[in-house]
């Protein structure tokens, strides 16, 4: 259903106040208008500084309260928009609470329709049940057009039909004066309508949203050491994102996502970079905590703002680190929060079930366990990342010197090898800068002995933490998720806890 045909009839149903939900005020507002005169109705528009304004009237009520008062003094037969609103419900003045209650009553009776249209939504307590919430999208692919030719238009320039076609695609996600700001910019800065400006411009207004952020994808999985397991799973649903409409011919599903869970610094965020990469696909990071407000309500929309932003986005991978950390006993009664984490949880559920775009959500955890099992059954599947068996760690050694411009041949791997053992990629990392640093301090060409050094200075997690990884070994070894890595991590099973590598 389209919103203007849920606008209808949310007014029908006898919703006589709804809240608007939209970044795009203007848009809103506007469309609000040709509803209104296509069910012949009087379009009124308030705003702080102009008051209540009509084609003919105006009322110059610029008073926030004296605004809603007035309400009662404009004609019946009337739809009544008030933009920015929201500032002056946060914290909400108990007069205005009554006031819009009063008004929903008198509305109802009277053929009056009043609509909040804000970008952000403060929906105090008292006012959830009467007042309805509808999000306005994001422009469409057609709506953008029509923006693009209205800017080369003005210029009198013309591009070429695939140029728009890949313009327009790229737009998608954006607001409508962010499309036409980016249009513009390109035109200015190239001359000429270039993709690459649109695409570029986007990832800045993302960043700016502070809901996803967006990833260059320069690691790729060449630098990735092991996990052959996970990249052959990753290797082989490359093509479904490749040949979208091709893989829907075939009845394929699009791939929902998958979980990459086991022990911190083994790749399982480097992965995700490097899937982008694989599948040529925008990488865009969920921080979910970061969704969460103080505002009743707002939780709610701040997802509901992500799953449209990813629709609008599509094809593209939602990257959530940590998962755990979001929705770890959400499954529960949810007391902690007043059920704002339970109310999200059942919208990502919801979205992970009924989502048919080509959305590939890559979940990373630490802690399985603790993830309720009705989560885990949304995704294709669960990899579990152990520590790096001996084949996977000469993989990462010689990943690490080479993207610091040595030569692995020069240097004696077996033995890197044999004294890492029970260390991560990521310490395997540490321990080669810190060889460096020495290096570089002796004014010397780095060798197997500073590495050495690097290792016996950097303690593993395995030490720090054995009980952990332990725990985490056998529930990889009881194969309740797939081991990422080919080989299982023997060594690390057989490893010494209390092993001194350490040079004291
Ligand atoms: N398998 C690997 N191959 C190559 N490098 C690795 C590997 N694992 C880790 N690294 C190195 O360690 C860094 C940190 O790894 P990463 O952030 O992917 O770990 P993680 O599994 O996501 O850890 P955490 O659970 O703490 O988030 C990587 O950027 C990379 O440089
Ligand atoms: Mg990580």
């Amino acid at each position: 259903m389209n919103f203007e045909q849920r606008i209808e009839n949310y007014f029908k149903a006898g919703y006589p106040v709804l809240w608007v939900k939209s970044p795009e005020e203007n848009r809103a507002a506007h469309t609000l208008q040709q509803i209104a005169e296509q069910s012949k109705l009087h379009f009124w528009h308030w705003t702080v500084t102009e008051g209540w304004v009509n084609n003919q009237d105006k009322m110059n009520e610029t008073d926030p309260i004296a605004a809603l008062q007035a309400v009662r003094g404009i004609p019946e037969n009337s739809m009544l928009a008030m933009l920015g609103y929201h500032f002056y419900l946060d914290p909400p003045l108990p007069e205005i609470v009554q006031i819009v209650k009063d008004l929903v009553q008198f509305c109802k009776s009277t053929g009056r329709y009043l609509v909040f249209i804000s970008p952000v939504v403060n929906l105090p307590i008292e006012l959830q049940s009467e007042v309805t919430v509808v999000d306005f999208s994001l422009p469409d692919t057609d709506e953008l057009m029509v923006t693009l030719d209205g800017v080369l238009d003005a210029v009198g320039m013309k591009a070429a039909k695939k140029i728009k076609k890949q313009a327009v695609e790229s737009a998608r996600g954006l607001t409508l004066f962010e499309a036409e700001n980016a249009f513009a910019l390109s035109v200015v800065e190239a001359k000429k309508i270039v993709p690459a400006i649109i695409q570029r411009e986007k990832a800045n207004m993302i960043k700016k949203s502070e809901l996803l952020e967006y990833y260059e994808p320069n690691e790729t999985l060449a630098e990735v050491g092991g996990l052959d397991k996970l990249k052959e799973f990753l290797i082989r649903r490359k093509k479904c994102f490749e040949e979208i409409d091709k893989a829907r011919a075939y009845h394929l599903p699009t791939p929902k996502g998958i979980i990459v869970t086991g022990i911190p610094g083994t790749g399982k965020s480097l992965t995700a970079k490097a899937t982008s990469a694989l599948w040529n696909l925008p990488l865009l990071r969920w921080d979910v905590g970061r969704s969460f407000s103080r505002y009743v309500g707002e939780s709610e929309q701040q997802f509901a703002r992500v799953f449209e932003l990813a629709r609008a986005m599509a094809p593209i991978i939602l990257w959530i680190d940590e998962i755990e950390k979001a929705f770890a006993g959400a499954s529960g009664s949810g007391e902690l929060d007043s059920g704002v984490t339970k109310k999200t949880f059942g919208q990502f559920l919801t979205f992970m079930e009924e989502n048919t775009d080509p959305i590939f959500v890559f979940a990373t955890s630490n802690d399985i366990d603790s993830l309720p099992p009705e989560l885990v059954r949304r995704f294709d599947a669960v990899y579990s990342v152990g520590l790096p068996t001996d084949k996977e760690r000469k993989e990462i050694f010689a990943i690490h010197l080479r993207k610091r411009e040595r030569d692995p041949a020069k240097f004696n791997i077996d033995t890197l090898v044999e004294h890492s053992i029970g260390y991560s990629g990521a310490e395997i990392e540490k321990s080669i800068i810190t060889g460096m640093y020495e290096a570089f301090d002796q004014g010397t060409e780095l060798t197997t002995e500073h590495i050495l050094h690097g290792i016996a200075d950097t303690p593993p997690i395995i030490k720090v933490m054995p009980e952990k990884v332990q725990r985490i070994n056998e529930w990889v070894e009881k194969k309740r998720a797939k081991p990422a890595s080919a080989i299982k991590p023997k060594t690390v099973r057989h490893i010494r806890v209390d092993n001194t590598l350490g040079r004291s």
